[in-house]
């Protein structure tokens, strides 16, 4: 089976709820304008969804509910309920109407120190829970820089994905984000992103074999409605994650329609 292409915007801390709802609509006004992309979103052909902060995930899943885009969480937390002050649980973000969440966000990774033990039990609550976690793995520029590139994303893969218990290739996603190209504007050639990518592929083909050639991984790293048809001309490239262009809603169609599977 051919790997459905996935468009997910990760709004970051932006967006009041407002703005969210002004967004949503304006979203599903403009699908609902461009007839091919809507069909293909529509049929399930090609997947969108965005990712909202936590107390906007009701208000967009609301505000979507019929337009077949997806809600996303930007995190979750390992437990499934508990005393955690501050902290969301996947039961809480699939009640909210997420079908996804992001695990292991780079930013997470370097504002909150989030180690690969802590992706991994997150990705694990996310499964348990019936959403999809999105593993985001990817290197810093040192780390390219001086070689270790590969290493690092072995090692983020091997850590995040080990022991869970996926039932199908599509109950997990992975995104790969050089850190290097995060809101830099320097987004990784079609090249790069495919060596990195290809390579990803080649250890879950080791580590999940029957699953590997039909799970999605995503680029993520100034993905652009200039850059994102080239990107996805490459075999191992399914998907983008996208970050500041995601958050006009003609800019994040405009991906959209760039990531269509040619007919
Ligand atoms: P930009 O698209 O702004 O570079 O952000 C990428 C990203 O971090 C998405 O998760």
């Amino acid at each position: 089976m051919a790997r459905i292409p996935l468009i997910v915007g990760n709004w970051k801390m932006h967006m009041t709820l407002e703005e969210t709802t002004r967004f949503c609509v304006s979203l599903k006004q403009g699908l609902a304008g461009d007839p091919r992309t809507s069909s293909l979103v529509k049929s399930g052909a090609l997947e969108l969804a965005v990712a909202p902060p936590f107390i906007s995930l009701a208000a967009s899943a609301e505000a979507l509910r019929g337009s077949s885009i997806c809600v996303t969480g930007q995190d979750v937390f390992w437990a499934d309920t508990g005393a955690y002050t501050g902290e969301i649980s996947s039961l809480m973000l699939r009640d909210a109407g997420c079908r996804f969440a992001l695990a292991g966000h780079s930013e997470r990774r370097q504002y909150f120190q989030e180690t690969d033990e802590e992706v991994n039990r997150k990705a694990a609550a996310l499964l348990r829970t019936g959403l999809s976690p999105i593993v985001c793995v990817g290197e810093t520029l040192s780390e390219r820089q001086g070689g270790a590139a590969f290493q690092v994303i072995e090692q983020q893969v091997r850590a995040g994905l080990k022991g869970l218990a996926m039932k199908s290739p599509q109950d997990l996603v992975i995104a790969y984000e050089p850190v290097w190209a995060i809101g830099t504007g320097q987004t990784a050639t079609p090249e790069q992103a495919e060596e990195a990518q290809a390579f990803i592929r080649k250890l879950l083909e080791e580590m999940l074999p029957s699953f590997a050639p039909e799970m999605r991984i995503l680029y993520g790293g100034s993905v652009k409605p200039d850059n994102i048809s080239k990107l996805m001309a490459m075999p191992d490239v399914d998907g983008g994650l996208v970050g500041g262009a995601s958050l006009d809603s003609g800019s994040f169609l405009e991906i959209a329609r760039g990531a269509c599977p040619r007919s």
